[in-house]
C-alpha cells in the first residue's frame, strides 16, 4: 500500500520590485485583465489546496497583501516578509521558520506567472509525487523557447539527466545556446529544499542567493531531481517587462473572446479591438461593436447590442438592451428592453427598470428610472427616484447638492417634467403632474398639478389620468395636500 501523499504547502514569491518594469509600482501589482498579476497566480494556486497560501512580500508589502487578500479572502493567505531582496533563494529562506519542519511537499512559484493554470500545477505535483514510484526531492517545470534570452537555462549531462540551472548572466556562450529554460515553478520536498538552501552562496554575477542553485545541490547530493517539460511556454512564462505585459493582455483577451464566441454565442464585429474581462458574462446573440470595454464582474443578458466606444464596468445588463455609442456604465443595473445613449453616463448604482430609456448626454448617479420612463436629452439625475411612464424633458437637472449635503428628488409615475426644469432637492413631484419649461421647482408639487416659473408655482390642476384617479380614491390624503398648495402668484 502506498503512503498517503504529504500535505501540500504553496509558496508564492512576490517580494521583488521588478526593475525591468521601470515602474514605481511593484511588478506583481501591475494589472492583467484588470486584476493584479499576483491575484492570477493566487487563484490558480488556491485551486490546489484548502490550506492558507504562503506569500513572500517585501516591496510594497502592504499593497501586495491587500491584493492577495482581495483574491483569497482574509484567511486564505499567510504573509512572510523578506526584509531585503537578496534573490529568490533568500526569499524562500525567509519562510524557513514557518515551513522547514513541515514535512510537506511544497510548490514554489513566482508571483509574475499570471497565465499558469491550476491543471498544470496539479500535473507537476503529480509527477513529483509519482517519480520513480517513490517521489522526487525536486521537480522543476521547464519549457523550450525559441529565444531563451534572460531565463535560467537547464543544463543536462550527456545522458540527458538534469545537472544544474545556470542563470543568463552566469552562463557560458555554450550554455546560452540551450533553449530549455526554468519557468520558476518548482515542487520540492520541503525538508530537502531547506537543507540545500542553507548551502546556497551568492557567488554569482548578480551577488544574489539563487533558488535556482537548489536543484543542482540536490542533484549533487544524489537526490532525485525530476523535470516536468511543459509544452505551452506562454502559459508559464513570467512577465518581466511592459512589452510582455501587453502581449499577455492580448493573449488573455483572445482566450476570453474565443470562449464567448464559441460557448456563449456572442458576435464580436472586430475581436481584435474588443475588450472583455475574463469574469464577465455575455449572453447569446449579443452583438458587440469594436472598441467596447466590458470590465469586472459585468453580466450582460441575451440579445443586447453594444455600439462602439462604450465601457460597462461591474454592472448588470438585462436582455435586449440597446447601448448606443460612447456610453459609460459603472456599478449600475439595467433591466430588459432598455435603451441607453449615445453618450450616456450611468454610475454609482444607477438603475433602469424595464423598458426605460436614457438618451444623449444624460448622467444618472444613485438614481432610478422606472418602467418605460424616459430621459432622452442633456439631463442630470442625481439621488433621484423616478416612477413609471414619466418623461424627463431635455435639459432637466436635479439640483441635489446644496454645497454641503446631497438631497433626494422623487418624481412619481406619469409625470411630464418640462424642458430645462431645475428640481431643487429635497423635492417631490406628484404623479401625473407637469412642470413648465424652465421651471425652478423648489417646493413639492402635488399630484395632478401644473407648476411653472421661477420659482415654480401652481398654475392649475390637471385632470387625473384614469390610473391616477383610481389610485386617488384610495388616497384622499394626497388630494388634501394638493388642495393646500398656494394659489398661483
Ligand atoms: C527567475 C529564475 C530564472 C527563471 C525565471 C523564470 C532565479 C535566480 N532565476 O529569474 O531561472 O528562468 O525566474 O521567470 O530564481 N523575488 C523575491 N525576492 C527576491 C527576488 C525575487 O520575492 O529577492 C520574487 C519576485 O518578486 C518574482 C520572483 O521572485 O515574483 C522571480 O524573480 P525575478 O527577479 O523575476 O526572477 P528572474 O530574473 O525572472
Ligand atoms: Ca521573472
Amino acid at each position: 500500500m502506498q503512503d498517503a501523499p504529504a500535505t501540500l504547502d504553496v509558496l508564492i514569491l512576490a517580494a521583488g520590485l521588478g526593475t525591468r518594469m521601470r515602474s514605481r509600482t511593484a511588478k506583481v501589482l501591475h494589472k492583467l485583465g484588470g486584476r493584479p498579476l499576483i491575484a492570477h497566480v493566487c487563484r490558480s494556486a488556491a485551486a490546489l489546496t484548502s490550506r492558507p497560501i504562503h506569500v513572500i512580500v517585501g516591496h510594497q508589502a502592504e499593497q501586495v497583501e491587500t491584493a492577495v487578500r482581495e483574491e483569497l479572502g482574509e484567511h486564505g493567505a499567510s504573509f512572510i516578509t523578506q526584509v531585503e531582496q537578496r534573490g529568490t533563494g533568500d526569499a524562500v529562506m525567509a519562510a524557513r521558520d514557518a515551513l522547514a519542519d513541515a514535512g510537506s511537499t511544497i510548490l514554489v512559484i513566482s508571483g509574475d506567472v499570471p497565465l499558469v493554470r491550476a491543471e498544470t500545477l496539479g500535473a507537476l505535483i503529480q509527477q513529483h509525487r509519482a517519480h520513480r514510484g517513490r517521489g522526487a526531492a525536486c521537480t522543476m517545470l521547464t519549457v523550450r523557447l525559441e529565444d531563451p534570452t534572460g531565463y535560467g537555462r537547464i543544463v543536462r549531462d550527456e545522458e540527458g539527466r538534469f545537472q544544474k540551472i545556470v542563470e543568463q548572466k552566469d552562463a557560458s556562450a555554450e550554455e546560452r545556446q540551450v533553449k530549455e529554460i526554468n519557468a520558476g515553478i518548482y515542487c520540492f520536498e520541503t525538508r530537502s529544499l531547506f537543507s540545500a538552501l542553507a548551502r546556497v552562496q551568492p557567488a554569482n554575477a548578480q551577488g544574489e542567493y539563487y533558488l535556482t542553485d537548489v536543484p543542482g545541490i540536490l542533484r549533487a547530493d544524489g537526490e532525485d531531481v525530476s523535470i516536468f517539460l511543459h509544452a505551452d511556454a506562454r502559459e508559464v512564462s513570467g512577465i518581466n517587462t511592459r512589452v510582455e505585459l501587453a502581449e499577455f493582455e492580448r493573449i488573455l483577451r483572445q482566450r476570453t473572446l474565443r470562449r464567448l464566441m464559441l460557448d456563449s454565442g456572442v458576435t464580436f464585429i472586430d475581436p481584435a479591438h474588443t475588450y472583455v474581462s475574463a469574469e464577465a458574462q455575455v449572453g447569446r446573440d449579443c452583438v458587440i461593436y469594436p472598441d467596447v470595454h466590458i470590465e469586472g464582474n459585468t453580466v450582460i443578458g441575451d440579445d443586447c447590442e453594444i455600439r462602439s466606444g462604450t465601457r460597462v464596468t461591474n454592472s448588470r445588463i438585462g436582455n435586449a438592451v440597446q447601448i448606443k455609442d460612447h456610453c459609460v456604465i459603472v456599478d449600475s443595473e439595467v433591466a430588459d428592453g432598455c435603451t441607453i445613449g449615445p453618450s450616456a453616463h450611468l454610475r454609482m448604482n444607477a438603475k433602469l427598470e424595464e423598458g426605460a430609456a436614457v438618451g444623449n448626454f444624460v448622467e444618472m448617479k444613485k438614481s432610478k428610472l422606472g418602467r418605460r420612463s424616459k430621459a432622452m436629452h442633456l439631463t442630470y439625475l442625481g439621488d433621484a427616484t423616478v416612477g413609471e411612464k414619466t418623461n424627463i424633458g431635455a435639459g432637466t437637472i436635479t439640483c441635489n447638492y446644496d454645497g454641503k449635503n446631497k438631497h433626494a428628488t422623487v418624481i412619481e409615475d406619469e409625470v411630464k417634467i418640462g424642458s430645462d426644469t431645475m428640481l431643487v432637492a429635497p423635492v417631490r413631484v406628484g404623479r401625473n403632474s407637469v412642470t413648465g419649461a424652465g421651471s425652478v421647482v423648489t417646493k413639492d408639487v402635488p399630484p395632478d398639478t401644473l407648476v411653472a416659473g421661477v420659482p415654480a408655482t401652481v398654475k392649475k390642476r390637471i385632470s387625473a389620468s384614469a390610473e391616477v384617479k383610481a389610485e386617488d380614491k384610495k388616497d384622499s390624503e394626497t388630494r388634501q395636500e394638493a388642495d393646500a398648495v398656494d394659489a398661483p402668484a
